[in-house]
């Protein structure tokens, strides 16, 4: 989903900044490269293997369990590693395992594939008692998906974290609430409200960097509103992944350590959540 190279060069910019998660996945087609620029920042001393917590994910067409491992190894052997930080199933349906990424009939329809979630899960704790993942997770689970998880009989390990989308207009607040309770990181997806790609970008929903307050709060403090939106959700124990291919911002980015937002903004922010996602995954 990146030129060429685009994404080795962010990621080494992005490690020298200070960035060590690393949010990749098989369907981003550029493991590739983030494999080889952590791999040339160890060579380099800049790093060590240890200091980078990259997450991998599992795709819709690889649930059935038997697939679960031979997908993650072939992502380890695509980022020449031998384990991820974190795996997680990226999203709770299955689509029809294959070659084709988005499988569709002759309609254009998706062809989805009826798996067990739980014993998907199951396949995900045997690859992380095998070493292949640190930690596993999941991502894009509602509540009553994770429930489900969380209840099923024997479970070996609880997923640590649930990767949604999360930003001051789509706040999460029941689910935020819920894993909480649960003891599960929320990771916030889009935190700068997305490229507003049309191609799968809901963009009736205004451009989050534009908001009023989020720009006059950024004032106050020298900032400008993506790291005013990126210290909200750090500050309230959301994760943040931003995304940018641009060194500046990438930079930029990474400035949200030197300030902190008042208890009053942080409300007023939570505020302008309008529970309308960016990202709505109608597939
Ligand atoms: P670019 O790669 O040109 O920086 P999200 O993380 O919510 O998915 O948002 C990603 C989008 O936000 C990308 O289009 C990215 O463009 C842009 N972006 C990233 N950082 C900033 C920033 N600090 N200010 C404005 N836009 C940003």
């Amino acid at each position: 989903q990146t030129p060429k190279g685009s994404c080795l060069e962010s990621v080494k910019i992005a490690i020298d900044t200070g960035y060590r998660h690393i949010d990749g996945a098989f369907v981003y087609f550029n493991e590739h490269e983030v494999g080889q620029a952590i791999r040339e920042k160890i060579a380099e001393g800049k790093i060590k293997r240890e200091d980078i917590f990259y997450c991998g994910k599992l795709w819709n067409t690889c649930h059935p369990p038997e697939l679960v491992r031979p997908t993650l190894e072939k992502t380890l052997k695509i980022l020449q590693l031998d384990y991820v930080d974190l795996y997680i199933i990226e999203l709770p349906m299955a689509f029809k395992p294959g070659d084709a990424i988005y499988p569709k009939d002759e309609n254009g329809k998706f062809i989805y594939h009826e798996t067990d979630l739980c014993a998907t899960w199951e396949a995900m704790e045997a690859c992380k008692d095998a070493g292949l993942a640190k930690s596993i997770g999941v991502s894009n689970f509602n509540r009553r998906q994770l429930e489900m998880i969380l209840n099923k009989p024997g479970l070996k390990y609880k997923p640590v974290s649930n990767q949604v989308e999360c930003h001051p207009y789509f706040t999460q607040p029941k689910l935020l609430e819920f894993c909480r309770q649960q003891d599960i990181v929320i990771v916030g997806y889009s935190p700068l409200g997305t490229s507003r790609d049309e191609t799968w970008v809901n963009v009736s929903s205004p451009p989050l960097l534009k908001d009023p307050v989020l720009n006059a709060i950024g004032k106050k403090y020298n900032k400008t509103a993506a790291q005013v939106a990126l210290r909200f959700s750090i500050q309230r124990g959301v994760v943040v992944i931003p995304k940018s291919f641009n060194p500046q911002r990438i930079r930029e980015n990474f400035q949200i350590f030197d300030f902190c937002l008042t208890e009053k903004e942080m409300k007023e922010i939570e505020a302008l959540n309008k529970n309308v996602r960016y990202v709505e995954l109608l597939m």
